[in-house]
């Protein structure tokens, strides 16, 4: 697709405007892969997993993303293909006073975009650290992460290396850069993370922590693990952000969007296993028991302890070292690069501008976002909007995935349920695809997913600010 044609996309909200379409399904499923798959799944989800007892989280999760996640999944696809619009006018099309609900989506990526980049450059740094630095510099408990962040100078390099990759494939538009790329970093990633399971699998000691993440422990299941496994669930696949609404909007009515959105949730949750398959034995390996793992696991898993076992693993340290850190930079990039494009497409519809210059535009704001939520660990530390300790980068995340995703979600959810009413979707998958599910599917849509939408949004916020104590 060349990028005059992309503009009739990105500012495609006129019907008389012939909109451009993905080259097939394939190409729509890798879009959505992409964009699904990334630091969500490599250091998410088996931070949450080790916490949350393992296998019990596991299956809890499989649970609620092949229920709720695909529901809303489809919804939104949906959506998007039946108005053939983009998120703000995908709502506006039912009626201009629902034009809200789109414009409340289109913030998320712009609250995610920069402090996905700032994680994405502390991969950077690693994927590059084990080849300049070696595994012992960067095993050292800690002292390398935390020399590294409160460096202001360095971090905020990586920081713009990572944007500067980023923009880069955006600029050279959805065919020319998007879908190339794609086509190259999702297949490498599926081979990577299979081939380090594999080596992670065959170490001393790895059995037992396996097992931890493969066996259920229905006595685990906890309040805050249903919270958390809700909230991993729509970070992963992307949900209530508008650009599944945008994606499905490109999708030619012939393609099925049933089989489609099945293959994006399926291949998410297959990278989200794999990782827990990588990184949960690595944490037993590093802490001993399981109850260790859960009390010791979070963030850092991924920046501390994992290079501290992969130093330990001598002479295959540097190699496993950077192909771990240059898988994550792979998923994290195409979810950046998908995040970055959903910023260029919302710009261009509210302004008309062209592709161009609303990408320079978006460049400008995450910079600049990117370079204030950075200094938010060194020079702005001082800052702690949640309370002790906490930084920009929480305030950012809490307001993405805690407020607003989980609001829209709902919103999402009783406009389709109870105002435009399930069928006109249901007619809209019908065009392709045999829809068996329906009726099931209309349940989730107006009871279920509402309840547990309004269940993560109390708890997340009383959460937060010290109510309850998970
Ligand atoms: N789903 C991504 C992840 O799991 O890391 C995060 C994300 C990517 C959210 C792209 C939103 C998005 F548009």
């Amino acid at each position: 697709m060349a990028d005059n044609e992309r503009e009739f996309i990105t500012t495609g909200e006129q019907p008389d405007i012939p909109r451009s379409k993905w080259s097939g399904k394939l190409a729509f499923i890798l879009a959505g892969a992409a964009s699904a798959v990334g630091l969500g799944n490599l250091w998410r989800f088996p931070t949450l997993a080790a916490r949350y007892g393992g296998g019990t989280f596991l299956i809890t999760y499989i649970i609620l993303a092949f229920t709720i996640g695909i529901s809303l999944l489809l919804l939104e696809t949906a959506l998007g293909r039946k108005t053939q619009q983009s998120v703000i006018g995908a709502y506006a099309s039912f009626g201009k006073k629902y034009r809200w609900i789109g414009k409340l989506a289109c913030i998320v990526p712009f609250i995610i975009t920069p402090y996905y980049c700032i994680i994405g450059g502390w991969v950077t740094r690693y994927a590059v650290g084990y080849l300049t630095d070696g595994p012992v510099a960067i095993a050292d408990g800690g002292g390398f992460f935390k020399g590294f962040i409160t460096d202001p100078a360095s971090s905020f390099a990586f920081m713009l290396v990572f944007m500067a990759i980023t923009f880069i494939v955006v600029a050279m538009g959805v065919e020319g850069g998007i879908e190339k790329a794609n086509f190259v970093m999702m297949p490498a990633l599926l081979v990577v993370a299979v081939g380090i399971s594999v080596f992670v699998l065959m170490q001393p000691g790895a059995a037992q922590g396996a097992a931890y993440y493969l066996t259920p422990d229905f006595s685990k299941i906890s309040p805050a693990l249903l919270v958390g496994a809700l909230g991993q669930m729509f970070y992963s696949l992307s949900l209530a952000m508008g650009i599944m609404v945008t994606y499905g909007s490109y999708l030619d009515k012939k393609e099925s969007l049933t089989g489609s959105v099945a293959s994006i949730a399926g291949f998410d949750s297959v990278v989200s296993f794999l990782a827990g398959l990588m990184i949960v034995p690595v944490a037993f390996m590093a802490f001993g028991s399981a109850d260790a793992v859960a009390a010791k696991s979070g963030p850092s898993l991924m920046f501390i302890t994992l290079p501290g076992v992969f130093e330990s693993m001598g002479g295959a340290a540097p190699i496993i070292g950077f192909l771990f850190f240059l898988l994550v930079l792979f998923a994290a990039l195409t979810s950046s690069i998908s995040l970055t494009e959903a910023c260029v497409s919302i710009v261009a519809d509210g302004t008309h501008w062209t592709r161009r210059r609303s990408l320079i535009f978006c460049i400008v704001v995450i910079v600049v976002v990117g370079g204030f939520v950075n200094a938010g660990y060194n020079v702005l530390s001082f800052i702690q909007p949640l309370g002790e300790g906490s930084t920009l980068l929480d305030l950012f995340d809490f307001l993405s995935n805690s407020v607003i995703m989980p609001i829209v979600a709902l919103v999402t959810c009783i406009f389709v349920g109870w105002i435009v009413k399930p069928k006109t979707l249901i007619d809209e998958v019908r065009l392709s695809s045999p829809f068996r599910f329906a009726k099931v599917w209309t349940v989730i849509i107006k009871y279920v997913a509402p309840v547990f939408m309004v269940i993560i949004l109390v708890s997340y916020v009383a959460q937060t600010f010290g109510l309850v104590n998970f």
